[in-house]
């Protein structure tokens, strides 16, 4: 079984995509064991928690240093032990103690076709901005290991999507989620799941 965490700032639409490959079989073999967010609002603490999975909210804000708030995420992943960790919008510089304890056991989605619009300042939709502002004709996502650069590590799975005339970063990014993120993110979970055993 591969137990996993999943952290998240946002809206949640990539952790549920997950919760429901795992109950549509189509992730096998894995197990959400907790997700984190550094957001209390993030509306995907209450897809967990309408899913009954433990969530935790810990944020930068809560702390008095930098330090104490990465040992509180370091701490919080030593208690829930995962075999992978899945960043699923996660906006969150990543202590290098994490990435270091937890080397290629993390991995990233990145919404876009990764080496164009990546790196640092690129995320959301400032990276659709950009791709329509370059005119390229094909776009998509990301899934990656995550090493101690922005956006660097080993590519896992790509899909691209077209983009078509008239479309605004908003239109264009929800077509990158539906038609790339929420394939090839349950995707990598399910093959790195089944590699385990
Ligand atoms: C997605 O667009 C993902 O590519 C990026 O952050 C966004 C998260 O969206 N890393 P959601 O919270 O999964 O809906």
């Amino acid at each position: 079984m591969l137990n996993i965490v999943v952290c998240v700032s946002g809206g949640g639409t990539n952790l549920q995509a997950i919760i429901d490959g795992i109950s549509a079989g189509t992730i096998r073999n894995t197990r959400i064991v907790g997700v984190i967010s550094n957001n209390a609002g993030a509306y995907a603490l209450k897809r967990a928690e309408q899913n009954d999975i433990p969530g935790f909210c810990i944020s930068p804000k809560n702390y008095e240093s930098r330090a104490d708030f990465n040992q509180a995420l370091m701490d919080k992943l030593a208690q829930l032990n995962p075999d992978l960790i899945v960043l699923a919008g996660f906006l969150v510089i990543l202590p290098q103690q994490m990435i270091a304890t937890y080397r290629d056991k993390i991995i990233n989605i990145h919404p876009s076709l990764i080496p164009s619009f990546c790196g640092t300042g690129y995320y959301g939709l400032k990276v659709h901005e950009e791709a329509l502002k370059r005119g390229v004709k094909v776009t998509g996502a990301t899934v990656h290991y995550v090493d101690e650069g922005t956006d660097t590590g080993k590519i896992i799975f790509q899909k691209a999507v077209e983009v078509l005339e008239g479309d605004t970063p908003e239109v264009l990014q929800k077509r990158v989620m539906e038609q790339a993120e929420w394939i090839i993110l349950p995707k990598a979970i399910d093959e790195i799941a089944m590699k385990e055993n």
